[in-house]
C-alpha cells in the first residue's frame, strides 16, 4: 500500500520486542556478534550500504540512529544519510569529503554565518578556495565556474535574507560541467522540497531545527545520492561523525509532528505578515508571500510549503529604538537557532564583519534599514500579533 508521507511519519519504529510505539533508546558502544564470520558478513553489508538493523561499533551508531536514518531515506528518497552530532557538522561533512587542495567551490552569498565562515577560513588551510555568488543572478554563479571548480554550494532560501534561487537551472550547469552539488535545505525540510530528486549531490537538513522542532535536539542529517556515497562514508567513518541514540530518539519522536507542526508555523506567520505588512515602519517582509514577486515565484516553483521563519526590513535612522523594539517582545525569544514551537527574534548584523560574522559581498541595504529575523511558533497569533503592535510603538 502506497502511504502518504504524514501516515508514513506516523507509524514507523515500533518495537516488536518490546511492544512499545517508540523504538528503544540504544545505547551501545560494543555490539556482540555470534562468530567472527558473522561479524565479517555484516561489515560486507554496511560496505555495499545494504539494510541492516546495527552497525558493527557504536561509534558509527545504534538500531536507534538506524531508525532514524530509516526514516530520513524514505523522506528525502536517498541512496544513504549520515547523522551527525549537530547541523553544521554536516555542513563541515560534505565539504571535507568531497573536496581537495586545488579545488574551487561556488558558495551562494547568502549561506548560514557559520557556514560562510567554513567556506572562507577553515578550507583556505587546506588550499580549497571558496568563491562567493551572487544569489540573485544565475550569470554570476555560470561566470564565477572554473575548471577547478568542485562543488556548488547553495543555500535555499538564504539566511536572514531569504533569496530564492533557480534551482534547477543550476543543476542543469553543473550536471553539463561535471560539478558536485550541495543544498542546505533546512527551511523547506524535505517535506516540502526533495533536494536528491531534484538533482541535487547531497541535501543537507540541520535536524536541530524542525526535525526535532522542540528546542531540545542537535543534529545533522546529510542524504547522499550514490554518486557521493563512497566519499563521504569514507571520511564519515575516519573523522568519528555521530549522533548519539538519545539524541535521534528526539530527532524520531520530533519528526513524528513535522507535518502538523509546520502546517501550523505557516497558518500562524500568514495571520502575523497579514498585520506585519500594513505597518508603515517595516519597509519589506523579506518570506514569499506577495504572489508577483520573484521570491513568491521560485518558492512556488519548487516547495509544497513554507514555515516560520522570515526576515522584516524596518526603517529607522535609531537603531537602539529598533533594539529597544527586539528587547521589548514578551513572546518572541531573542536566540540564534529556530525551528522549535516557540517564537523568536534576533537583530540580524549583515552589514559590519565581527568577530562571529563575516559581511555579505553581495546584499544591499540602505544605513536606515535593519534586518530582523522572526520565527513564528505555535502560539496563538493574535497574542503574538498583540506583542509586535505594543513593541513597534517603540521603532522611532
Ligand atoms: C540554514 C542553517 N544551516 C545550518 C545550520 C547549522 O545547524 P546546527 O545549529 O544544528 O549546527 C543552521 C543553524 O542555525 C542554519 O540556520
Amino acid at each position: 500500500m502506497k502511504k502518504s508521507i504524514s501516515t508514513f511519519l506516523k507509524h514507523p519504529t515500533k518495537d516488536n520486542t518490546n511492544r512499545s510505539a517508540n523504538p528503544p533508546v540504544t545505547r551501545a558502544s560494543t555490539i556482540l556478534f555470534n562468530s567472527m564470520q558473522e561479524l565479517a558478513q555484516h561489515e560486507k553489508r554496511i560496505k555495499l550500504n545494504k539494510k541492516i538493523s546495527y552497525y558493527s561499533y557504536g561509534r558509527y551508531g545504534s538500531t536507534t540512529t538506524i531508525e532514524l536514518e530509516n526514516i530520513l531515506k524514505e523522506l528525502e528518497q536517498a541512496y544513504h544519510v549520515f547523522l551527525t552530532g549537530t547541523g553544521f557538522g554536516g555542513v563541515a561533512l560534505a565539504i571535507m569529503s568531497v573536496c581537495r587542495p586545488g579545488d574551487e567551490i561556488l558558495v551562494s552569498d547568502n549561506v548560514y554565518g557559520p557556514t560562510r565562515e567554513i567556506s572562507e577560513d577553515l578550507v583556505k588551510e587546506f588550499s580549497i578556495k571558496a568563491i562567493f555568488y551572487d544569489p540573485d543572478n544565475f550569470n554570476d554563479l555560470r561566470d564565477k565556474i572554473s575548471k577547478k571548480t568542485k562543488m556548488i554550494l547553495v543555500e535555499n532560501p538564504g539566511s536572514n535574507t531569504f533569496e530564492f534561487q533557480d534551482l534547477s537551472k543550476i543543476i542543469k550547469l553543473a550536471k553539463r560541467k561535471k560539478i558536485l552539488t550541495f543544498l542546505d535545505n533546512t527551511w523547506g525540510t524535505p517535506l516540502y522540497l526533495k533536494p536528491l530528486k531534484l538533482g541535487f549531490d547531497m541535501s543537507f537538513t540541520s535536524a536541530t531545527k524542525y526535525f526535532s522542532g522542540h528546542s531540545d535536539a542537535m543534529g545533522g542529517s546529510l542524504a547522499v545520492n550514490k554518486n557521493v556515497f563512497k566519499k563521504v562514508m569514507f571520511f564519515y567513518k575516519l573523522s568519528g561523525y555521530r549522533m548519539s541514540a538519545d539524541e535521534a530518539y528526539l530527532i524520531i519522536r520530533g519528526l513524528r509532528t513535522l507535518d502538523v507542526r509546520l502546517k501550523k508555523h505557516y497558518e500562524n506567520t500568514k495571520i502575523v505578515i497579514n498585520f506585519l505588512k500594513k505597518q508603515n515602519k517595516i519597509k519589506e517582509i523579506l518570506y514569499p508571500y506577495k504572489p508577483n514577486s520573484k521570491r513568491y515565484k521560485l518558492w512556488k516553483k519548487y516547495y509544497s510549503g513554507a514555515n516560520g521563519l522570515f526576515s522584516i526590513v524596518i526603517k529607522s535612522k535609531n537603531k537602539s529604538s529598533v533594539i529597544k523594539f527586539v528587547n521589548s517582545l514578551r513572546l518572541f525569544g531573542i536566540g540564534y537557532s529556530w525551528g522549535g514551537f516557540e517564537s523568536l527574534v534576533l537583530l540580524q548584523n549583515l552589514r559590519n564583519e565581527t568577530k562571529y560574522t563575516k559581511k555579505r559581498l553581495y546584499f544591499r541595504f540602505n544605513k536606515d534599514e535593519h534586518i530582523v529575523r522572526l520565527h513564528i511558533g505555535l502560539e496563538d497569533p493574535k497574542d503574538l500579533i498583540d506583542d509586535l503592535k505594543k513593541s513597534l510603538s517603540y521603532i522611532r
